[in-house]
């Protein structure tokens, strides 16, 4: 399992990529699909690990699903109550949303299961996602610290709507409570504290389950019926921002990443760079299937440093890692606050990235809710990714302006969210290799 990367000093990033198709909604058209009543055909699916495991766990629970294939998947959906009882421990790998937005779906059924994942996800909180689930009168056991394995008991019938407001801003609660509400007697809103990725909630218009949203409130009628639809995935926004820190730091790039998803509450991470002085163009701006869409053109420009204002943290929360990467490589201080929720991601992101910047010889210092970087040369050298797929692709595209090589450890699970990672890098200029 110990993955090595190395790459090269140095380079630039040019040429046209499509990166892989977007993680969490390639995860909600398995779910959504299977739910409805007929099949769903989905194309620029995510073959990543993370999606697979979604995908095998509705095979486990009785949904008969074609593919993935070249991006291709056919859900054949068995409707609201089609769900079977599965044989074995549903294993979610390395995914929060799998775990968190199937504990939400499979409270309301009417049989038992459990839920588990791999060392990192055994380790992430799942109570704020089992506490309001309990409120609607679900029942879930988590283990010591409300970590998973989660044990689901089914109480079909008996779930009831909530009128809930989230502590945290956190898509996946966002959306866990929302499936239950589909199997809950009335109404079940969800309050933000401030907007989050709204995939799920339009992705069940698009499956004929209407939401309502007033201000920072949804809300969804139990006892919808989900009516299958055809899916376009755009590529994912999460992985495009590699590149488009990777282009922005490295002297001569110029690259254009087609068909990238721009939904307005993913797009943090473009507000951020532009904040920074990066040049990005948006071209070809356009709606695939509900979705906003667009090739994102990035060149290479002088970054500054900034205090990143707090309410772009949930539309760029995943794209931390590699926005410090930035930060390391920009004229002056940048300042993050107010993103603890880094800290209970695949991995502690803060003190994991720290110590990456620290090993390369960038001087950074995290807080308990961000980051204080102070960017400047550096030389490279050997880094811990803790297992978490984003930093190793983040300190990936700090060689690019690294003094020597930099090798990262532990990069398997780049495969839960980006297959073929090294090889499209590779194309595009990084002198990367993999061993
Ligand atoms: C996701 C929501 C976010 C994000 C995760 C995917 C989703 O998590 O970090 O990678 O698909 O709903 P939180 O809801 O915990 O912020």
């Amino acid at each position: 399992m110990s993955l090595i990367y190395r790459v090269a000093p140095g380079g630039a990033l040019t040429g046209r990529i499509r990166v892989p198709g977007d993680k969490s909604i390639s995860h909600r058209s398995i779910m959504l699909g299977a739910i409805a009543q007929g099949t769903t055909h989905v194309t620029g699916f995510l073959e990543g690990e993370d999606t697979l495991a979604t995908i095998n766990v509705f095979r486990a629970l009785g949904v008969s699903i074609d593919g993935p294939m070249h991006g291709k998947v056919a859900i054949h959906g068995v409707g609201m109550h089609g769900l079977q009882a599965p044989r074995d421990i549903l294993d979610c790998g390395n995914s929060g949303t799998s775990m968190r937005l199937l504990c939400g779906l499979l409270v309301g059924q009417s049989f038992d299961c459990e839920l588990t994942g791999d060392d990192s996800l055994r380790r992430r909180p799942m109570r704020r996602v089992a506490d309001p689930l309990t409120q609607m009168g679900a029942v879930i056991a988590t283990a010591a610290e409300g970590r998973p394995p989660l044990k689901i008991h089914g109480v079909s019938d008996k779930l009831h709507g909530i009128d809930y407001r989230m502590l945290i801003a956190s898509a996946q609660v966002k959306s866990a409570l929302l499936l239950a509400g589909l199997y809950a007697d009335g109404c079940t809103c969800v309050t933000e504290p401030a907007p989050t990725r709204d995939h799920t909630e339009r992705m069940l218009a698009a499956f004929g389950c209407p939401i309502e949203r007033i201000d920072h409130t949804v809300c969804v009628n139990g006892g919808s019926k989900l009516t299958a639809t055809g899916i376009e995935v755009p590529a994912d926004i999460s992985s495009a921002a590699f590149f488009m820190v990777g282009a922005s730091v490295a002297p001569g790039s110029d690259i254009t990443l087609e068909h990238v998803g721009i939904n307005p509450t993913r797009t943090g991470v473009i507000d951020i760079l532009r904040r920074m002085g990066a040049d990005l163009t948006l071209l070809n701006e356009r709606t695939v299937g509900g979705e906003p869409v667009a090739d994102i053109r990035v060149r290479y420009a002088e970054l500054r440093g900034i205090g990143i204002p707090q309410e772009l943290v949930p539309l760029a929360i995943d794209e931390f890692p590699v926005l410090f990467i930035a930060a390391a490589n920009a004229r002056g201080e940048t300042i993050l606050s107010g993103a603890e929720e880094l800290r209970v991601k695949e991995s502690d992101r803060i003190q994991v990235v720290a110590d990456g910047l620290r090993a390369i010889g960038v001087n950074a210092d995290p807080t308990p809710d961000g980051m204080r970087i102070r960017g400047g040369a550096y030389q490279g050298g050997v880094v811990n990714s803790d297992g978490d797929h984003r930093i190793a692709m983040a300190f990936a595209m700090a060689a690019l302006r690294a003094s020597e090589m930099m090798v990262i450890n532990d990069c398997a699970n780049v495969a839960t969210s980006f297959p073929g990672f090294v090889t499209l890098a590779h194309s595009t200029g990084l002198g990367i290799q993999e061993s």
